[in-house]
């Protein structure tokens, strides 16, 4: 081995379903060894629980490495909001007080801008109930368009405050054009400039160049976790589209949006609910409407972090899965709330999809209009009513739920190496070490 390269491997932990698997959990657990945790995409959409102890954390933005004292990232394909962020810590000061020692921000991440994307996402959603996605209403589709369409204001603009006039007007030509359309009021330009001056007081020392960084931890034998945010079925290329987020969230968007070499991805840990839960509107054909998915929600406590929306409860489907192992290439899964099973006499795992009358056993394609019509083909298996809360063994678990797992396992073609059974850090059984 030359000198200078780590045995360590990065981890990518990557969400396999639509979103809240449980991915803060994870990656918190698995922040403990590394330098540093990174986001690379989505914004404060996302919602990140970590519980220790008594203490609830709940992050829209800020890596959940943060907690384990490493040093947290936001890469450039993360969409900032500066306010949010600002709250966010402040709420941790006293637990864990932030400095640059311990945040770096992109110069390349681009501002979401309180009354300009979020007005945006509603006006958007509001056009029509019938095409409404139902998105977190926090402008994440409105800044994904800015920054695609090259006028998206970046963190890295606050370091040039003369640059400004000129880029917020490219920025609000179109807005305003959209809100005369509406009759919505036009956005004053010195608004904005005077609300980002106030932004660069506050960001201009968290600024500076990620890619660097990263190479340097790397270069010093140093270990990354990279943290995705959603799920891979929210995916914009690869998801139910249109009913999706605006950002790539599956593996391969590390390398875009931390600016690191694809084979710095490392060990892709894949997190799968061990039931389905999804939020806002699109095709979900494992859905519960009767008593058990209301079980399944009370006993999960599926609300939203961000909006505190009730979550959609289903089965899980493997096929779902799957697909998502193989599109970012998972080495390994990690099962969640496996206790929320617990007082189930019986569990459906989907293992397919009749469409069209044609049998599909591979979701091939997601797009929202086909999979609306796709029936569920179910293998039924026993549940097995006893308690699997805090078991931190694998010999521990009763014969019923380790079948669970077997079969899951075995549907979706990638290694169960953790199984979490309860909320807290260290409910969790271990199986093997993400390890490539
Ligand atoms: P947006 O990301 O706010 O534009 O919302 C687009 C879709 O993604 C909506 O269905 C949201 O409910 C969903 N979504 C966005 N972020 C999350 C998340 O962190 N968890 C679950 N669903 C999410």
């Amino acid at each position: 081995m030359r000198k200078g390269i780590s045995m360590k491997n990065n981890i990518t932990i990557i969400g396999l379903q639509w979103g809240d698997e449980g991915k803060g959990k994870l990656t918190d657990f698995h922040s403990e060894k590394a330098d540093a945790v990174v986001r690379f995409q989505g914004g404060n959409n996302a919602g990140h629980t970590v519980i220790i102890g008594e203490k609830v954390y709940k992050f829209n933005l800020m890596p959940s490495g943060i907690l384990q004292g490493k040093l947290a990232v936001i890469g450039n394909g993360v969409v900032l909001n500066v306010s949010r962020l600002t709250e966010e810590i402040n709420a941790l000061k006293g637990d864990f007080d932030i400095s640059p020692k311990n945040l770096l921000i992109s110069e390349g991440t681009s501002l979401i801008i309180p009354g300009v994307h979020p007005e945006m996402d509603a006006i958007q959603e509001r056009a029509n109930s019938k095409t409404a996605v139902g998105t977190t209403g926090r402008g994440i589709g409105p800044i994904y368009m800015d920054k695609v369409g090259r006028f998206a204001i970046k963190a890295g603009d606050l370091l040039e405050l003369e640059s400004l006039p000129g880029k917020v007007e490219k920025l609000l030509f179109l807005h305003n054009a959209i809100r005369r359309g509406v009759n919505e009021k036009e956005i004053k330009a010195q608004d904005i400039i005077n609300y980002l001056n106030e932004c660069a007081q506050f960001l201009v020392p968290y600024i500076g160049n990620v890619s660097q960084k990263l190479y340097e931890i790397k270069k010093a034998g140093g270990q990354i976790i990279f943290e995705g945010a959603q799920g891979s079925m929210l995916d914009i290329d690869h998801g139910s589209f249109p009913m999706v987020t605006s950002s790539n969230t599956i593996a391969a968007q590390v390398s875009i949006g931390a600016g690191v070499p694809l084979s710095e991805i490392g060990f892709v840990l894949g997190i799968v609910k061990a039931y389905t839960t999804r939020v806002g509107n699109g095709f979900f054909p494992t859905e519960l409407t009767d008593e058990t998915g209301e079980y399944l929600r009370k006993s999960g406590a599926e609300f939203g972090v961000t909006t505190g929306r009730p979550r959609r409860c289903g089965w899980i489907d493997t096929a779902v899965v799957a697909r998502t192992v193989y599109l970012s290439g998972a080495n390994g899964l990690a099962i969640t709330k496996l206790d929320v099973l617990d007082g189930l006499p019986e569990l459906k795992v989907c293992t397919g999809y009749e469409i069209n009358n044609q049998k599909v056993p591979f979701l091939f394609n997601a797009k929202n209009e086909y999979m609306e019509k796709a029936i569920p083909v179910y293998t039924t298996l026993p549940g097995w009513q006893t308690s699997t809360k805090g078991i931190k063994n694998i010999k521990g678990l009763p014969t019923n739920a380790r079948k669970y797992l077997d079969f899951i396992e075995k549907q979706v073609n990638s290694p169960i190496i953790s199984v979490s059974t309860g909320p807290e850090r260290l409910e969790i059984i271990e199986i093997a070490k993400p390890v490539l």
